[in-house]
């Protein structure tokens, strides 16, 4: 039986990717879940399998190096699956540092204490160990508006927020880890998720939330910025398979196949609320296009994002599965079920968060 350590598992891809792990693996897997519980942080999201005896939960910070030593110590891991990270590119342009900290001291905590735990004395390493890192595509930068470019595993590093340039650092160790010791690792770049848990600081979640609760919907400068987008879930196999079947050492890039301008997935949601919401609701009425306002722009707000998963196809046999429309329906059924969620994730902090950063809103 394999044991997996996710980091940041109570965050949005973390939890979709532990619900993904135990839907397939049911009993054959243990994992343990580090996660600190930031804002962005939510055992609610892992409700329905906290009961479980292969799965458990270690509060703590990946900074800590005593404690994430202890895990590994008390645990023979198998495979790191790291997701922790801070995430938010808005929130990185407001406050850089705790992005350095979480996501790049962060990251070399977890390679330092994976290494101690995993490395013979001969410094080759025990068998079937792995360990993965979830990067952004964002590290790639950002790539002209009508070119038929794509960002490639092969890619310059061209970072341009904080968050970016963390995750590249964060990249960047744990190439060099792979170089200097051997250390038995992959990388994985993908695009854009979306999906159910996703916190509302995000684009898609945000503008279902303030759609149904009447809000403006605040575009960023013209609208046109492109991103590709990814049905998490698709993410989730994706990070399996490359667990299972990616050369070590490699980079693999995980795109949607995907990609829209914000405006375009703006007016999709509209949409898709309209279509699914019953004639008796009376947000029904409410929700159209008088709601978008066009704000002001991101800072260094990347162009286009688009990536080309051949690789990732070519070597280990996956591709998206999920198309736009059916994933956004999904995302939205689930939004539906689930408005408590969304209501007290919303409460506190979250008010404090959006009159800063949507003044006009
Ligand atoms: P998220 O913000 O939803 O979740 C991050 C999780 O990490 C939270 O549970 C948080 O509590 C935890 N965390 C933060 N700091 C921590 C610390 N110091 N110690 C322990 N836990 C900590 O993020 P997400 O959207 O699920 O992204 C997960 C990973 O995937 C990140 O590494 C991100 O860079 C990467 N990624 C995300 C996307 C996306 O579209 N969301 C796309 C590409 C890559
Ligand atoms: O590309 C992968 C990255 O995707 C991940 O590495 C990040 O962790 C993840 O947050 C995401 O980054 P983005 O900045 O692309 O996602 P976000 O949802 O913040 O924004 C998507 C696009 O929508 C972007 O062009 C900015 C725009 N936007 C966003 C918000 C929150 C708006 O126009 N209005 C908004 O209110």
């Amino acid at each position: 039986m394999k044991t997996y350590l996710v980091t940041g598992g109570a965050g949005f891809i973390g939890s979709n990717f532990i619900h993904y792990m135990f839907k397939k693996y049911d009993k054959d897997i243990r994992i343990i879940n580090v996660d600190v519980l930031t804002y962005a942080g939510n055992l609610e999201n892992l409700k329905s399998i906290e009961k479980r005896d292969n799965y458990s939960f270690v509060k703590a910070d990946i900074c800590d190096k005593e404690a994430i030593r202890s895990v590994f110590a008390d645990n023979d891991i198998d495979i790191v699956v790291h997701f922790a990270a801070e995430s938010h590119v808005d929130r990185s342009i407001k406050n850089p540092e705790v992005f350095v900290k979480t996501n790049v001291v962060g990251t070399a905590v977890m390679l330092n204490c994976a290494r101690e735990a995993w490395e013979l004395s001969d410094g080759t390493y025990k068998e079937g160990k792995k360990f993965l890192h979830v990067s952004t595509d964002e590290v790639y930068g950002s790539l002209p508006e009508d070119d038929n470019a794509f960002f490639y595993e092969t890619s310059p590093y061209q970072p341009h927020s904080p968050y970016s340039a963390s995750k590249a650092s964060s990249d960047m160790l744990v190439k060099a880890y792979m170089d200097t010791y051997r250390f038995p690792a992959n990388i994985t770049n993908c695009s854009n998720n979306y999906g159910p848990y996703q916190f509302p600081e995000k684009l898609i979640p945000l503008m279902i939330n303030n759609a149904l609760t009447g809000k403006k919907l605040p575009v960023y400068g013209d609208g046109k910025n492109v991103r590709d987008w990814l049905y998490v879930e698709d993410h989730a196999k994706g990070i399996d398979m490359v667990i299972n079947k990616g050369r070590l050492f490699e980079t693999y890039n995980i795109g949607g196949h995907n990609e829209k301008q914000n405006i375009q997935i703006v007016n999709i949601i509209l949409d898709t609320l309209r279509q699914m919401l019953p004639d008796s609701d009376p947000r029904k009425e409410h929700i159209t296009k008088d709601l978008i306002t066009y704000v002001e722009d991101r800072k260094g707000h990347d162009r286009r994002y688009a990536i080309a998963p051949d690789k990732i196809k070519a070597e280990i046999g996956w591709e998206p599965e999920t198309c736009f429309e059916e994933g956004i329906k999904k995302t939205i059924a689930w939004f539906f079920e689930h408005e408590d969620w969304m209501k007290n994730v919303t409460s506190g902090d979250y008010q404090k968060y959006y009159q800063e950063m949507y003044k006009e809103g």
